[in-house]
């Protein structure tokens, strides 16, 4: 498939088959704001849960949070991103559109002129106001990122949770950034969802750290089903850091304009702890006791945007294949993304189908996100759970009236195959690998 077309096709199925709309859209949209649909916002859920999972769940060294949206100026002054979160914007001198620098090789992307004014920097934090009265002391901002909130909380956190270096805190939340230029859909917007760990640890060992969760990472893409070649990593040069960072590496996917970030795991030093200690005068150094030993941990940093993640597995999941001489799309997600992973459909809207349909959702429903769906030929039923994802269709006949079975089918093979209602769980536990 063209690759441009491939995000086309896409765009085009998410708004469509409601994963993502436009925000506002009745009022013409807003500013390239996207809201998520019943879909986007299962499949959103499910990107958390399996992020979670990984990072927290599963892990004895790993405790998670939720800390505040709104900020004081004081944290963003320490943490340096009053000074030096921003971008280069230019004005295109002939068309006078405005355009971020380093994104345009010098070319005018409306226009095709070269000739732009200086850059200026511009700070991409959203600034607002808390409370009534306006005026200094009332301002605040919408965090750029969830990591502030892990190192305020530092201290509070290791008085509360008994953990010790190497520990990490985690976070899933949504973050704010007035980019200049939004693009490509839910790659870059100005509101997303951040998934951060700030993983603490003593600074001799964060080099080893930081490749640690490099490859933890890159193993996660993997495993939730984005084939290898179509993910690389690339190490930043000097030059390219962030004010804060040591060493950064990207995890790259391959979208259709070429291999972009999807998530950064970074070095961050002492940086934050020590900035954040200078400013508030609260001590942020970890005193181990069986070696006596004071010092303020290093930093290391996953941190992926759930938002930017959805496109990327959908985007990888998007295949067309022939069935029976007639082109399907299918998005061969992982149960596990998949917005739902049963759907359910009697082959007519007879009351007694719809009442057995009605016993297999009551098995299922508190283990599997399921799908109800009685309109149109059980042919077009299959094809709409294709094109979504849905791993198992489970058609409920006028033979299941008689042998209390149902018909399982298989959204990637297609293999149909006759299950007991009794045996339907644990068949489908098995299949889904959960015993
Ligand atoms: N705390 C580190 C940090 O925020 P970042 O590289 O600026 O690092 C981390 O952002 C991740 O957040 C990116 O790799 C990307 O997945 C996501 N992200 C950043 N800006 C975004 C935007 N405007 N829209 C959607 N996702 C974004």
């Amino acid at each position: 498939m063209e690759t441009p077309d491939l995000l086309e096709k896409v765009t085009n199925l998410a708004k469509r088959r409601g994963f993502i709309f436009p925000s506002a859209e009745i009022y013409g949209g807003f500013r390239s704001t996207y809201d998520y649909g019943p879909l986007g916002a299962n499949m959103l859920r499910n990107i958390r849960q399996a992020w979670w999972q990984s990072m927290v769940q599963t892990r004895t060294d790993i405790v998670g949070i939720d800390a505040a949206i709104l900020g004081p100026p004081a944290v963003w002054a320490a943490s340096g991103h009053l000074a030096t979160f921003t971008d280069p914007l230019v004005d295109c001198k002939k068309c006078k559109e405005r355009w971020r620098e380093d994104k345009i090789d010098g070319v005018c992307p409306n226009c095709g002129s070269t000739e732009f004014t200086e850059p200026r920097d511009f700070n991409l934090m959203f600034k607002t106001q808390a409370g009534p009265v306006e005026g200094e002391g009332a301002t605040a901002y919408l965090r750029p990122e969830t990591a502030q909130g892990m190192f305020t909380n530092f201290a509070n956190v290791l008085a509360t949770s008994r953990k010790k270096p190497p520990f990490g805190i985690a976070q899933i939340g949504k973050a704010f950034r007035n980019e200049i230029t939004p693009q490509n859909f839910v790659f870059r917007t100005r509101e997303f969802e951040l998934m951060e760990m700030e993983y603490f640890v003593p600074p001799a060992d964060a080099d080893e750290w930081y490749r640690y969760w490099i490859q933890y990472r890159l193993d996660w893409y993997i495993d939730l089903g984005i084939p290898a070649d179509q993910l690389r990593l690339h190490e930043h040069e000097a030059k390219d850091l962030s004010h804060y960072s040591r060493g950064t590496t990207d995890v790259e996917f391959a979208y259709p304009w070429g291999f972009d970030e999807l998530e950064g795991i970074a070095n961050r030093g002492d940086y934050d702890l020590t900035q954040h200690a200078k400013a508030s005068g609260v001590s942020l150094d970890y005193f181990d006791q069986s070696t006596n030993e004071r010092y303020t941990p290093y930093v290391i940093e996953p941190a992926v945007g759930a938002t930017r993640l959805l496109i990327a597995f959908l985007l990888s999941a998007y295949h067309e294949d022939e069935i029976e001489g007639e082109i399907r799309t299918v998005l061969r997600l992982d149960w596990r993304l998949a917005p739902y992973q049963v759907a359910v459909l009697p082959l007519s809207k007879k009351p007694e189908l719809e009442g057995v349909s009605r016993e297999v959702l009551d098995i299922l429903q508190p283990h599997f996100m399921c799908d109800y769906d009685v309109t149109q030929s059980i042919g077009r039923r299959y094809r709409r759970q294709d094109e979504v994802g849905t791993p198992f269709c489970i058609t409920v006949d006028f033979d299941t009236l008689e042998d209390r079975a149902v018909t399982v089918r298989d959204r990637d093979t297609t293999e149909q195959v006759r299950v007991k209602i009794g045996d339907l769980l644990a068949s489908l536990r098995e299949r889904t690998n959960q015993h």
